[in-house]
Order: C-alpha cells, then sequence, then structure tokens
C-alpha cells in the first residue's frame, strides 16, 4: 500500500513515516518545513534503511496535490499537516483556520477527485475541552473548544465526518492523541520546536541543556493530588504505531474515532522528577500562576483502541524521558 503523509518531516509525522516504512508500507510524504527541516526526512531514511519520495509545499496548493495523485497511486492518506500551538492560535485565529481548516479542504476535494477515499486524521484531546467525566472515552461530548486550535482540530472532525455522512464509501478515522512526548530510540529524531518551547517536555529538556534557566510551572493549586496538571503523556512512538494500527484494522467504509492515550496520568512534577532520573540531576523550578485555557485533570480510556486496533501503548514515563534526553544530548542544536 502506498500512503500519503502530510506533515511527514514533523514531529509526529516523522516517527509515523519511520513505522509505516519498517512495517512495508510505501510511503510519499510532504511539508513546507514551517515548523521542522528537511534534515527530518534524511533522518527517517537512514532510521528506516528505505527510501520514501518527498515533495516540498503546501498542502493547501492544490496544484501540487494534484500533481501527487497523479504521478502516485495512493492508497491513503495520514493527515498531520497543520499549526498546533495553542497560543499562537489566540494571537493568529485566521493564521489557523486557514492553514488547518484550508490544508484539510484541499486534500479532501484532491482525494475525491482521484478516488482516494481512506484517511486518517490527527486529532486531540483538546477536542473535549473541559472533561465531564475521567478518564475519557470517545461518547464524551466535544466541542467544547477553549481556543482557536482546538476549533479547528474539532471542525476538521466535523468536516470529515460530515463528508462521510454524505459519501459512505469514505473511510475517515479520528485519532484523538493526548500528550504525545518522548523521541526515537536512535536519537536521531525528537521534538524540536522553535523558539521557546510552549510544551512541557521540551521545556525541561531545554532546562536540562542549561539553554532555559528553570522550568515554570504553571500553577500547584488545582484539585489534583500534588496540585499541578495532569496528563496522559503518551511516547511518539507507540503514537506513531498506532496510525499503523488504524492502517490495518480501519479498513471497512466508515467513521472510526480512537482515543490514543496510556490511561494513565501524571503530573507536572511527576514529569520532572522523571526527567531528572533521566538526565541524572536535579532541575530548577518555580511556581507561577495558572497557564489561560489549562484543565487540571485529562487522561484517555484507551479501552476502545486496545480492543478495536490491537494496539496498546508500550512505553512508560521514564523511556519518554530516557529518549528525549538521548535526542537533545545527541542533537544540541536541533535538527
Ligand atoms: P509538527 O509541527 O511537528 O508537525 C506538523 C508538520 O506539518 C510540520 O512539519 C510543518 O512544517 C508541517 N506543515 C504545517 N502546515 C503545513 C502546510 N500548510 N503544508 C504542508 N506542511 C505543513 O506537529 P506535530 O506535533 O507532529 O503534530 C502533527 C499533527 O498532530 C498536527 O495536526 C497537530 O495538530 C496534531 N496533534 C499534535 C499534538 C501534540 O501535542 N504534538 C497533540 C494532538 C494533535
Ligand atoms: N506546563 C507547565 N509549564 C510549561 C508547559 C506546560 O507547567 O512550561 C504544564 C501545563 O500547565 C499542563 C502540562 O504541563 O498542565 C502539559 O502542558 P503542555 O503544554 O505540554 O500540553 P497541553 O496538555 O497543554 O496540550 C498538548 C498540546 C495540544 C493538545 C493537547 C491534548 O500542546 O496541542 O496536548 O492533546 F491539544
Amino acid at each position: 500500500m502506498k500512503i500519503l503523509v502530510t506533515g511527514g518531516a514533523g514531529f509526529i509525522g516523522s516517527h509515523t513515516c519511520v513505522e509505516l516504512l519498517e512495517s512495508g508500507f510505501e510511503v510519499v510524504a510532504i511539508d513546507n518545513f514551517e515548523n521542522s527541516s528537511p534534515v527530518s526526512i534524511d533522518r527517517i531514511k537512514q532510521i528506516a534503511e528505505k527510501d520514501l519520495r518527498f515533495y516540498r509545499g503546501d498542502v493547501r496548493d492544490r496544484t501540487l496535490l494534484e500533481r501527487i495523485f497523479t504521478e502516485h497511486e495512493i492508497d491513503a492518506v495520514i493527515h498531520f499537516a497543520g499549526l498546533k500551538a495553542v497560543g499562537e492560535s489566540c494571537r493568529m485565529p485566521i493564521a489557523y483556520y486557514d492553514n488547518n481548516i484550508g490544508g484539510t479542504l484541499a486534500l479532501v476535494e484532491t482525494m475525491q477527485k482521484f478516488g482516494c477515499k481512506r484517511i486518517i486524521f490527527s486529532s486531540s484531546a483538546t477536542v473535549y475541552g473541559e472533561p465531564k467525566k475521567l478518564p475519557v472515552d470517545e461518547s464524551c461530548p466535544t466541542g467544547n473548544v477553549t481556543n482557536p486550535y482546538g476549533a479547528t482540530k474539532y471542525f476538521q472532525e466535523r468536516i470529515l465526518s460530515d463528508l462521510q455522512a454524505s459519501d459512505p464509501s469514505w473511510t475517515v478515522v479520528l485519532l484523538r492523541y493526548f500528550n504525545p512526548v518522548g523521541a526515537h530510540p536512535s536519537g536521531l529524531l525528537g521534538e524540536d520546536p522553535k523558539g521557546i518551547p510552549n510544551n512541557l517536555t521540551p521545556y525541561i529538556a531545554k532546562v536540562a541543556c542549561g539553554k532555559l534557566k528553570e522550568i515554570h510551572v504553571f500553577g500547584n493549586d488545582y484539585p489534583t493530588p500534588d496540585g499541578t496538571g495532569v496528563r496522559d503523556y503518551i511516547h511518539v512512538v507507540d503514537l506513531a504505531r498506532g496510525h499503523v494500527a488504524a492502517l490495518r484494522h480501519c479498513r471497512k467504509p466508515g467513521r472510526y474515532v480512537y482515543n490514543l492515550g496510556t490511561g494513565t496520568g501524571y503530573s507536572v512534577l511527576q514529569v520532572i522528577k522523571a526527567f531528572e532520573r533521566a538526565c541524572g540531576r536535579k532541575l530548577n523550578y518555580v511556581i507561577d500562576p495558572r497557564r489561560e485555557g489549562d484543565v487540571a485533570t485529562i487522561y484517555a480510556d484507551p479501552g476502545k483502541a486496545n480492543r478495536e486496533l490491537f494496539w496498546r501503548a508500550e512505553h512508560n514515563l521514564d523511556d519518554m524521558c530516557r529518549t528525549l534526553w538521548n535526542y537533545y544530548r545527541n542533537n544540541p542544536n536541533g535538527t
């Protein structure tokens, strides 16, 4: 099978390309390097010891998409390309709607034109907003989102679901990721955000490298065991394998929705402690006020994915911190 991976140079996309190649799929990838670098494409090939066809360009560029679909018989698309920073989406909402919604529309229109009707979409736990019950399962209400990025994910889910309802020959898989972290065990691929990281684990890694002075813990007065926010961190390699599982098991036309998480929540302070074990030294942190829009606790019920996709997250928090630290040590200036 030949799979088109949009955003294939990015954090989750690059790890997924590796898993696809290692599982025997052919891969065609597209990325505009807005938040990644060409080095990751070379690294994918190096790890998998296989080639992939890469197109540099924008997923909103219909001419380029048509060229790709003309040059390749694509069996399914995994759609990662998009913008993902919550804070930035509040400052630049139109750029987020344009990229995320515009990219998805251009992609599905082109797919339809070429008769390719199978898509796996990168959704997010953010679509659940403040959870009404824990753990969160796929039947929990969605749409009560707190920022433009979350709105784009919710609308993208709606667009794909409406498309599938209008034409039941489509296969639409919505994968709701919890908090993807860690890096490839080879140390060649990882998360390398430009500028000051928004997310917790890359921030901790930069403090451990000495590039940032101290970790800022956003609030210690949440109703959680130690007062800091609790999340379901999932190793990026497990997450990438979830896409391979979805390709294998969501074959019949229909609409499928799965949470991809571990089912276990860890607090910010527990993550800092785990990273200290990985890097072998104490890390400085300060307690700051809560960050606007954050929920206290969210973690997944991954049971549906476990049962139906025969998939389960295998790595624990120590594995996530160890591989992330290994990546930062090997790539002090990023990839
Ligand atoms: P990332 O930024 O590392 O990867 C996205 C890739 O898409 C980047 O390589 C970027 O250059 C590319 N891109 C962006 N806009 C593009 C466009 N218009 N055309 C072509 N390429 C474009 O992010 P990631 O963490 O790998 O996330 C991948 C997907 O998963 C995103 O859709 C994101 O919203 C979703 N997601 C991520 C998280 C997370 O915490 N990382 C959680 C839930 C969902
Ligand atoms: N946090 C800190 N300090 C930091 C960064 C984060 O204390 O410097 C805390 C947050 O308050 C939160 C936890 O660490 O309690 C995790 O925060 P992240 O920013 O790493 O992740 P979020 O849970 O806020 O959001 C992430 C992605 C979203 C995605 C969501 C659910 O950034 O895109 O997971 O999948 F939607």
